[in-house]
Protein backbone atom coordinates (compact mmCIF):
# COMPACT_ATOMS: atom_id res chain seq x y z
CA UNK A 1 0.00 0.00 0.00
CA UNK A 2 1.46 3.65 -1.12
CA UNK A 3 0.46 6.40 0.91
CA UNK A 4 -0.71 9.78 -0.09
CA UNK A 5 -1.70 12.77 2.12
CA UNK A 6 -5.57 14.20 1.35
CA UNK A 7 -4.37 17.61 2.34
CA UNK A 8 -3.15 20.98 0.67
CA UNK A 9 -2.15 22.28 4.27
CA UNK A 10 1.86 23.09 4.43
CA UNK A 11 2.45 22.59 7.97
CA UNK A 12 0.88 18.98 7.51
CA UNK A 13 2.32 17.79 4.47
CA UNK A 14 6.09 19.16 5.79
CA UNK A 15 5.62 16.63 9.03
CA UNK A 16 4.25 14.34 7.33
CA UNK A 17 7.96 14.59 4.64
CA UNK A 18 9.54 14.32 7.95
CA UNK A 19 8.27 11.31 9.24
CA UNK A 20 6.12 9.52 6.85
CA UNK A 21 7.00 7.50 3.71
CA UNK A 22 5.13 9.58 1.37
CA UNK A 23 4.53 8.76 -2.31
CA UNK A 24 2.40 12.20 -3.07
CA UNK A 25 -0.45 14.91 -2.25
CA UNK A 26 -3.89 14.83 -3.29
CA UNK A 27 -6.11 17.78 -3.33
CA UNK A 28 -9.80 18.73 -4.54
CA UNK A 29 -11.68 22.41 -4.25
CA UNK A 30 -12.74 21.46 -0.74
CA UNK A 31 -9.40 20.90 0.20
CA UNK A 32 -8.14 23.51 -0.84
CA UNK A 33 -10.98 26.00 0.31
CA UNK A 34 -9.92 25.32 3.80
CA UNK A 35 -6.50 26.94 3.28
CA UNK A 36 -8.25 30.29 2.38
CA UNK A 37 -5.71 30.73 -0.24
CA UNK A 38 -6.09 31.31 -3.89
CA UNK A 39 -4.50 28.45 -6.34
CA UNK A 40 -2.24 30.63 -8.04
CA UNK A 41 -0.75 31.20 -4.45
CA UNK A 42 -1.29 27.43 -3.22
CA UNK A 43 0.21 25.60 -6.28
CA UNK A 44 3.87 26.68 -5.98
CA UNK A 45 3.57 25.83 -2.60
CA UNK A 46 2.30 22.33 -3.27
CA UNK A 47 4.71 21.99 -5.79
CA UNK A 48 8.28 23.15 -4.03
CA UNK A 49 6.67 20.74 -1.15
CA UNK A 50 6.10 17.98 -3.06
CA UNK A 51 8.56 17.86 -5.73
CA UNK A 52 9.57 14.24 -7.34
CA UNK A 53 6.44 12.76 -5.97
CA UNK A 54 3.27 12.58 -6.98
CA UNK A 55 0.52 15.54 -6.91
CA UNK A 56 -2.89 15.35 -7.83
CA UNK A 57 -4.89 17.93 -8.50
CA UNK A 58 -8.40 18.55 -9.14
CA UNK A 59 -10.36 20.21 -12.27
CA UNK A 60 -12.65 22.54 -11.61
CA UNK A 61 -14.12 23.12 -15.46
CA UNK A 62 -17.67 21.05 -16.74
CA UNK A 63 -16.60 20.57 -19.90
CA UNK A 64 -14.20 18.50 -21.39
CA UNK A 65 -11.95 20.69 -23.40
CA UNK A 66 -11.91 22.87 -20.65
CA UNK A 67 -10.50 20.45 -18.58
CA UNK A 68 -7.97 19.40 -21.33
CA UNK A 69 -7.31 23.46 -21.33
CA UNK A 70 -7.05 23.22 -17.14
CA UNK A 71 -5.27 20.31 -17.10
CA UNK A 72 -2.63 21.90 -19.71
CA UNK A 73 -1.92 24.60 -17.67
CA UNK A 74 -1.75 22.84 -14.16
CA UNK A 75 0.97 20.99 -15.99
CA UNK A 76 3.09 23.75 -17.69
CA UNK A 77 3.32 25.27 -14.27
CA UNK A 78 4.23 21.87 -12.50
CA UNK A 79 6.48 21.36 -15.13
CA UNK A 80 8.88 18.32 -14.21
CA UNK A 81 8.63 19.41 -10.02
CA UNK A 82 6.38 16.82 -9.56
CA UNK A 83 4.33 13.60 -10.88
CA UNK A 84 1.31 15.71 -12.25
CA UNK A 85 -2.08 14.10 -12.80
CA UNK A 86 -5.52 15.86 -13.23
CA UNK A 87 -8.00 14.66 -11.29
CA UNK A 88 -11.20 14.03 -13.49
CA UNK A 89 -14.53 13.77 -11.87
CA UNK A 90 -15.77 11.37 -13.70
CA UNK A 91 -19.35 13.44 -14.96
CA UNK A 92 -20.28 12.54 -18.52
CA UNK A 93 -17.60 15.42 -19.42
CA UNK A 94 -15.20 13.30 -17.21
CA UNK A 95 -15.21 10.89 -18.78
CA UNK A 96 -15.12 12.19 -22.11
CA UNK A 97 -11.60 14.14 -20.98
CA UNK A 98 -10.28 11.27 -20.12
CA UNK A 99 -8.95 10.70 -23.64
CA UNK A 100 -8.66 13.36 -24.74
CA UNK A 101 -6.31 13.94 -21.54
CA UNK A 102 -4.18 11.03 -22.48
CA UNK A 103 -4.00 12.57 -25.99
CA UNK A 104 -2.16 14.91 -24.64
CA UNK A 105 0.18 12.91 -22.61
CA UNK A 106 -1.48 14.24 -19.03
CA UNK A 107 -2.06 11.63 -16.40
CA UNK A 108 -5.33 11.17 -15.03
CA UNK A 109 -6.75 10.25 -12.03
CA UNK A 110 -10.57 9.41 -12.30
CA UNK A 111 -12.81 10.82 -9.10
CA UNK A 112 -15.88 10.53 -7.22
CA UNK A 113 -15.86 7.10 -7.73
CA UNK A 114 -18.74 5.19 -5.94
CA UNK A 115 -19.43 2.15 -8.21
CA UNK A 116 -17.13 -1.12 -8.98
CA UNK A 117 -18.63 -0.01 -12.97
CA UNK A 118 -17.90 3.52 -13.03
CA UNK A 119 -14.00 2.63 -12.34
CA UNK A 120 -14.26 -0.03 -14.60
CA UNK A 121 -15.23 2.45 -17.37
CA UNK A 122 -12.92 5.55 -16.09
CA UNK A 123 -9.63 2.21 -16.94
CA UNK A 124 -11.17 1.88 -20.26
CA UNK A 125 -11.31 5.32 -21.22
CA UNK A 126 -7.68 5.14 -20.39
CA UNK A 127 -7.52 6.68 -16.46
CA UNK A 128 -4.13 5.93 -14.41
CA UNK A 129 -5.88 5.93 -11.09
CA UNK A 130 -9.40 5.66 -10.04
CA UNK A 131 -10.39 7.53 -7.00
CA UNK A 132 -13.26 5.54 -5.15
CA UNK A 133 -14.74 7.50 -2.04
CA UNK A 134 -14.80 5.27 0.66
CA UNK A 135 -16.32 6.79 3.79
CA UNK A 136 -18.81 8.76 1.53
CA UNK A 137 -19.89 5.42 0.84
CA UNK A 138 -19.84 4.05 3.97
CA UNK A 139 -22.14 7.10 5.11
CA UNK A 140 -25.10 6.39 2.38
CA UNK A 141 -25.27 3.03 3.77
CA UNK A 142 -22.98 1.61 1.22
CA UNK A 143 -20.33 -0.58 1.75
CA UNK A 144 -17.31 1.42 0.14
CA UNK A 145 -14.52 -1.17 1.12
CA UNK A 146 -16.65 -3.64 -0.66
CA UNK A 147 -16.64 -1.54 -4.27
CA UNK A 148 -12.95 -1.47 -3.47
CA UNK A 149 -12.54 -4.78 -4.01
CA UNK A 150 -14.01 -5.49 -6.38
CA UNK A 151 -12.38 -2.80 -8.20
CA UNK A 152 -8.95 -4.46 -7.42
CA UNK A 153 -10.62 -7.86 -8.89
CA UNK A 154 -11.76 -6.77 -11.67
CA UNK A 155 -8.75 -4.48 -12.68
CA UNK A 156 -6.83 -7.92 -11.40
CA UNK A 157 -9.24 -10.45 -13.95
CA UNK A 158 -9.14 -7.96 -16.62
CA UNK A 159 -5.05 -7.18 -16.49
CA UNK A 160 -5.98 -3.50 -16.33
CA UNK A 161 -3.20 -1.21 -16.04
CA UNK A 162 -5.03 1.36 -14.17
CA UNK A 163 -4.50 1.60 -10.31
CA UNK A 164 -6.56 2.28 -7.38
CA UNK A 165 -5.92 5.02 -5.09
CA UNK A 166 -8.57 4.72 -2.12
CA UNK A 167 -9.97 7.75 -1.15
CA UNK A 168 -12.19 9.37 1.65
CA UNK A 169 -11.55 8.14 5.31
CA UNK A 170 -12.83 8.46 8.21
CA UNK A 171 -11.06 5.67 10.41
CA UNK A 172 -8.42 3.75 11.15
CA UNK A 173 -10.09 0.45 10.39
CA UNK A 174 -11.66 1.69 6.85
CA UNK A 175 -7.61 2.05 5.87
CA UNK A 176 -7.00 -1.27 7.37
CA UNK A 177 -9.89 -3.04 5.77
CA UNK A 178 -8.89 -1.66 2.20
CA UNK A 179 -5.32 -2.67 2.64
CA UNK A 180 -6.59 -6.55 2.95
CA UNK A 181 -8.64 -5.89 -0.80
CA UNK A 182 -4.83 -4.99 -2.45
CA UNK A 183 -5.54 -1.65 -3.28
CA UNK A 184 -2.51 -0.10 -4.53
CA UNK A 185 -2.49 3.09 -2.92
CA UNK A 186 -4.75 5.27 -0.92
CA UNK A 187 -4.94 8.90 0.21
CA UNK A 188 -5.68 10.03 3.85
CA UNK A 189 -5.98 12.85 5.73
CA UNK A 190 -3.17 14.44 7.97
CA UNK A 191 -4.81 13.27 11.47
CA UNK A 192 -5.64 10.19 10.04
CA UNK A 193 -2.06 8.96 8.70
CA UNK A 194 -0.91 10.29 12.65
CA UNK A 195 -3.15 8.05 14.14
CA UNK A 196 -2.76 4.89 11.78
CA UNK A 197 1.05 4.68 12.63
CA UNK A 198 0.69 5.06 16.64
CA UNK A 199 -0.37 3.01 19.17
CA UNK A 200 -0.37 3.52 23.25
CA UNK A 201 1.30 0.04 23.59
CA UNK A 202 4.07 1.43 21.39
CA UNK A 203 4.50 4.72 23.39
CA UNK A 204 4.64 2.58 26.84
CA UNK A 205 6.90 -0.05 25.28
CA UNK A 206 10.04 2.81 24.09
CA UNK A 207 9.76 4.65 27.12
CA UNK A 208 10.04 1.49 29.40
CA UNK A 209 13.36 0.47 27.09
CA UNK A 210 14.68 3.83 27.03
CA UNK A 211 14.09 3.43 31.12
CA UNK A 212 16.16 0.23 31.52
CA UNK A 213 18.27 1.04 28.84
CA UNK A 214 20.00 3.77 30.50
CA UNK A 215 22.03 3.11 32.25
CA UNK A 216 23.68 0.16 31.02
CA UNK A 217 24.10 1.16 27.50
CA UNK A 218 27.48 2.39 28.39
CA UNK A 219 29.13 2.17 25.02
CA UNK A 220 29.63 5.92 23.69
CA UNK A 221 28.44 6.68 20.18
C1 LIG B 1 -9.58 12.51 -2.73
O1 LIG B 1 -9.23 12.27 -3.84
C2 LIG B 1 -10.98 12.84 -2.40
O2 LIG B 1 -11.31 14.05 -3.01
C3 LIG B 1 -11.12 12.92 -0.91
O3 LIG B 1 -10.48 11.81 -0.31
C4 LIG B 1 -12.58 12.99 -0.47
O4 LIG B 1 -12.58 12.87 0.92
P1 LIG B 1 -13.82 13.30 1.85
O5 LIG B 1 -14.94 12.35 1.56
O6 LIG B 1 -13.30 13.16 3.23
O7 LIG B 1 -14.16 14.70 1.49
Amino acid sequence: MYYLADTANIEEIEKLLYYFPLEGVTTNPTILAAENKKLSQILPELINLVEGKMLHVQMISNKAERMVDEAKKYREIVADKCDFYAKIPISKEGFRAIPLLKKEGIKVTATAIFTHLQALVAARAGADFVAPYVNRLDNISSHGIEVVGHIVKSFNDFSLPTKVLAASFKTVDQVHRVTLTGCYSATISYELLERLRSHPMTDTSVATFTKDGEDLYDIPF
